[in-house]
């Protein structure tokens, strides 16, 4: 006992500092999930909201005009905790006989990605309870694969694209052509971060919208960008 407490003595500020915003942040985060599950404003439970004040949250329905079409595919890169996706399927697959599909592997950005935590837990139990609790969980496909993985094998084309997975040029910029070639005319690619640390990824992504192929149309340009595919 005397050993341990000096042994945790010995343990420098930056490890200490670790451990507590760590354990801060975990019941931060597990103290919202109960808050959120039992009292909350929404009818989901998150720990983290990246999606309630997004612009797609607050304009797709108008510029979509998706919501009573029969047939509506939808594809979802970086789905978290599901906020973005039981939006979709509360919104636009009422009267669709299509179905939304997942892809994501569950990892964080990689450098913060602490393998079997408990928050990575109960952020992949938020996913599953929130889809759950969706009007239609059975129009759910989820894959636990990266973007790249699912391109390599994906031949299914869809109405309606969300990128919202990692956020680097690189994976972004591959992420919206590979997108774009899976989309059905009239169909739209709706992407986050588009003007994401003051703009280090506009210029990059401009370009890669610029040499997409056949015709499109800029529909939404903000913080996020949503581009048509005319022909
Ligand atoms: C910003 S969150 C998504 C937020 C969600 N769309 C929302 O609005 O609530 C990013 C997600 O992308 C996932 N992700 C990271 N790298 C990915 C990749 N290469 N392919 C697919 N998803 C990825 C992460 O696991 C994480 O869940």
């Amino acid at each position: 006992m005397y050993n341990n407490n000096l042994s945790f003595l010995n343990l420098d500020f930056l490890k200490i500092k670790i451990l507590l915003k760590r354990n801060i942040y975990h019941f931060l985060n597990k103290s919202k999930f109960l808050f959120n599950n039992y009292f909350g404003k929404y009818k989901y439970t998150y720990g983290c909201d990246w999606f309630y004040k997004s612009e797609i949250n607050q304009k797709a329905k108008f510029l979509l005009g998706h919501k009573n079409k029969k047939n509506f595919d939808i594809l979802e890169i970086g789905s978290f905790e599901g906020l973005s996706t039981t939006y979709f399927i509360d919104n636009f697959l009422s009267k669709s006989d299509g179905q939304i599909t997942i892809v994501d592997p569950f990892l964080l950005y990689p450098e913060k990605l602490i393998p079997g935590t408990l928050l990575n837990q109960v952020q992949i139990r938020n996913f599953f309870f929130n889809i759950s609790k969706s009007s239609y969980p059975e129009k759910v496909q989820y894959l636990g694969l990266t973007s790249d993985e699912f391109f390599e094998v994906n031949n299914k084309k869809y109405n309606f694209i969300y990128i919202d997975g990692m956020h680097t040029k690189k994976q972004m910029t591959k992420d919206l052509i590979s997108s774009w070639d899976s989309l059905l005319i009239d169909g739209v690619v709706w992407m986050d971060d588009y003007l994401v640390d003051h703009g280090r990824l506009k210029k990059t992504l401009d370009k890669t919208i610029e040499s997409l192929k056949g015709k499109h149309k800029v529909i939404h340009r903000g913080y996020q960008i949503a581009i048509k595919k005319l022909a």
